[in-house]
């Protein structure tokens, strides 16, 4: 007898879709703009500079960054997130070129394209291979022009360990109208990931599950990892607003950096 291969999805191409919006929708354009404006204030880009927000999701920093007169441009995996983009008011002035479907790993773009490359909200960790995650960083090494700004934007793990304070998992609930939401909080792997399983129920049944894996980094290891493929730090922030890192009193873990024009690598063979 011949079976079909069964094809099982990667946790991150099921999570991000019109759920997801509905979830996170305190995620808002707000907060988009904030994070925007203090990129912009720290790095003085040029007028017309060429911007990529990597993981782009629904759009929310690209239409921020085209409002402000930036040719950016969002790359993203979600098909459900990129269409929920192109429905917001700000799209229609917007190319549909510049919303494209691709993985993290593989741009389509040539060597040296942008000025900047963006990378907001916890949009990295989500591959069991570290050498996967990292595969990240070569990537928009390539894309960015020798000298472009990279902003990466992860969670706190010092924060994050320190919330389970011993216990490796963490229940919550709360309700949305008649929607009960059971949130569950695992550390597996020996405390290398953080799970998040969420259960939605109406009257006591289950109606729809979300489920979120991501590496926790540190941010040392982060940095090591940055600067072996090529970024020279500028800063590094503990929140939206651009206050200093303070470690498990932080609620983000957010670094600029700039690609220098060669890595440590390539130096050692120059
Ligand atoms: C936590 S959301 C952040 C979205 C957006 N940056 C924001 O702040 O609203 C993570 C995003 O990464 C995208 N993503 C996940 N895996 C990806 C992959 N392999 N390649 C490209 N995008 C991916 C998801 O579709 C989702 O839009």
């Amino acid at each position: 007898m011949i079976t079909e291969p069964v094809m099982h999805k990667q946790w991150y191409e099921a999570a991000f879709g019109a759920d997801y919006l509905e979830r996170y929708s305190h995620r808002s354009e707000e907060e988009a703009d904030g994070a925007v404006d203090l990129f912009l204030r720290r790095t003085r880009l040029a007028e017309g500079a060429r911007v990529m927000d990597l993981c782009c999701g629904a759009g929310r920093h690209v239409f921020s960054f085209r409002r402000r007169g930036f040719p950016a441009v969002g790359l993203d995996l979600s098909m459900d997130l990129l269409r929920a983009a192109r429905e917001l008011p700000g799209a229609r002035d917007v190319p549909p070129a510049c919303l494209v479907r691709a993985d993290k790993r593989w741009h389509p773009f040539p060597a040296e394209t942008f000025h900047a490359v963006t990378h907001f909200f916890t949009a990295f960790g989500y591959f069991q291979e570290d050498a996967e995650n990292y595969a990240v960083f070569d990537e928009v090494r390539r894309v960015l022009k020798p000298d472009g700004w990279y902003l990466f934007d992860f969670m706190s793990a010092p924060l994050v360990i320190a919330e389970f304070d011993g216990r490796d998992e963490i229940r919550s609930e709360e309700s949305d109208g008649d929607v009960r939401i059971v949130s569950t909080r695992r550390l597996t792997d020996g405390g290398l990931r953080v799970e998040k399983h969420m259960e939605f129920l109406r009257d006591d049944r289950v109606f729809r599950e979300l489920h979120e894996r991501v590496r926790l980094f540190r941010p040392e290891d982060l940095l090591t990892a940055l600067d072996a493929r090529g970024f020279a730090l500028a800063e590094t922030w503990g929140d939206n607003d651009g206050g200093p890192w303070r470690g498990e009193h932080s609620p983000r873990w957010i670094a600029l950096s700039k690609r220098r024009p060669t890595t440590s690598q390539e130096d050692t063979f120059a």
